[in-house]
């Protein structure tokens, strides 16, 4: 598990826009498109539907929604497949998960961010509602969950806002709820660079100026959706991923740069004390963890759209959802990448399991070099930017584990950890309302380490592993080949 892949070195050249992009995944038979689809509750069930069948299932593209104009479309599920991940990142097509967690922290070694290109014009600026035209209910946008308290348009979105302290912009995928035609609700858990953002403003008594980026380049999404360090704008990291600069354009009341190839985009700004309840929303760990609260109001001033846009949707719920498979996968390649730029050596993967919605139950592989390596790596997994937010179980293994098995991973906890020996505990570590098991208010919560290696100082008299060889199982494969394939 721990060659070095080519798939990071070849990069394809990237797709210009969310269309090419779909048109790439239809070609790859990665796409379905379904007629009919109604935005109240048929896009969530259909979502829930596919993807707890499938474990990579395709994306859906929910054409002719009813009540709305026939070019108006939803798209589900982009990156939620190994190989749409692939197309998303630039890779060439995989034949395992772990191929794109290898080649994501093979890239990861050369890879420098690349600042986005403005540019005077762009596809986004095709249509333009300004203040009372504005209605953001003219797009299709879903009520995904029968409990839901609205209809979210942003769920995978690109939230961009400017810090205004140190003048650099953020983006983050936070959702958001419609409360009527020209305001939505923001909702962004403490901690989260964009609520330090916010707070900048509201520390310094001034509104804060939102772009909220519905419909857009996927690679911008795995941006927008995962940690970042804080100070790295997600337009330069998609950039570096992409090899090539994103051209923005200026948005009319803010400057701030919105994807000139983006689909849908919203503009407005929160102003101190401007709340509303949001929520409850069925949440990413598979419940309406979070109660209803009092959250910031975007009052929208603008919309800007292509013609036929194109609203991006991603909808948690009890896994697997119709982005949890990418989260998986992503997670796993930052967790990677971090723990060895903070000097860890040996590790041979990670995994992100999708029953912890990709949080809550991560696993690190490290071939052991030395007494105190396994218990270094499974506390770094833990604690590094990508693997912090909301965990729950870090579980180190050695190299002959696979980290995306779980009957694996079980099985080396089972029998080469020993609980009061091999499990530490980290005490409040960084968590949030969506939670289920926080008590509400909390906002930290525990991590349990688990050490399933064998111990360093009987690496070599640990009792042998009970299976045939490698050469005896070919061979004997070989010998039964007929009867085998007919088993
Ligand atoms: C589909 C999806 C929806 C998300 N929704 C939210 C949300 O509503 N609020 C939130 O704080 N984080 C949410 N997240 C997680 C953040 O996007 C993630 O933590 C990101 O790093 C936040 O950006 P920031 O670090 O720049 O603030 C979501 C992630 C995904 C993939």
């Amino acid at each position: 598990m721990d060659d070095a892949t080519p798939l990071a070195a070849s990069r394809v050249q990237p797709y210009a826009d969310l269309r090419e992009f779909i048109d790439r995944c239809e070609a790859a038979g990665e796409l379905v498109r379904m007629k009919g689809v109604d935005w109240d509750l048929e896009m969530g069930a259909l979502a829930e539907i596919v993807n707890h069948k499938r474990p990579e299932a395709p994306a859906l593209l929910f054409e002719d929604i009813p009540g709305y104009p026939a070019g108006m479309r939803v798209l589900s599920g982009a990156t939620n497949s190994s190989k749409r991940l692939a197309i998303t990142l630039g890779f060439p097509e995989p034949s395992h998960p772990l191929d794109v967690v290898r080649a994501y922290r093979d890239r990861m070694q050369t890879h420098r961010p690349l600042p986005p290109r403005e540019v005077e014009t762009g596809p986004i600026f095709e249509v333009i509602d300004r203040d009372d035209e504005v209605n953001v209910l003219k797009f299709p946008v879903p009520r995904l969950h029968e409990e839901d308290g609205g209809r979210y348009i942003g769920t995978h979105d690109y939230v961009i806002m400017r810090d205004p302290e140190q003048d650099w912009v953020n983006a983050g995928a936070y959702r958001v709820m419609v409360h009527d035609e020209k305001s939505v609700g923001l909702w962004m858990s403490p901690g989260k660079q964009g609520r330090q953002i916010r707070q900048k403003y509201t520390d310094r008594g001034q509104p804060c100026p939102v772009l909220i980026c519905v419909g857009m380049d996927p690679l911008l999404f795995l941006a927008s959706g995962n940690e970042l360090r804080f100070g790295l704008s997600e337009y330069d990291y998609a950039g570096g991923h992409r090899g090539l600069p994103f051209d923005t354009v200026k948005s009319e009341l803010y400057g701030l740069p919105m994807p000139a190839h983006a689909e849908i985009v919203l503009e407005g700004e929160i102003t101190l004390g401007d709340e509303r309840m949001e929520g409850p929303f069925g949440e990413f760990t598979g419940y309406y963890a979070s109660e209803p609260s009092e959250q910031p109001v975007v009052r929208i001033r603008r919309v800007y759209s292509r013609r036929d846009p194109i609203l991006t949707m991603a909808s948690p719920m009890r896994p697997p959802s119709d982005f949890s498979f990418s989260k998986c996968v992503m997670k796993a390649g930052m967790i990677w990448d971090e723990v060895e730029r903070a000097g860890l050596s040996g590790v041979t993967g990670v995994w992100c399991h999708e029953a912890g919605a990709a949080r809550l139950f991560n696993v690190i592989a490290i071939k052991q070099a030395y007494g105190g390596h396994s218990k270094q790596a499974a506390m770094l997994a833990a604690n590094c930017q990508s693997g912090s937010y909301l965990g729950r179980f870090t579980v180190v293994v050695d190299h002959d584990v696979d980290p995306s098995d779980m009957f694996d991973v079980m099985w080396a906890m089972c029998t080469r950890c020993d609980p009061i020996e091999d499990i530490d505990f980290i005490r409040k570590a960084w968590s949030g309302p969506l939670d289920p098991r926080l008590p509400r208010g909390v906002t930290t919560s525990s991590r349990a380490v688990i050490d399933a290696c064998r111990p360093f100082e009987r690496i070599k008299d640990f009792p042998k592993v009970a299976r045939a060889s490698p050469e005896l199982l070919k061979a004997v494969e070989a010998k039964f080949e007929t009867i085998l394939k007919r088993i």
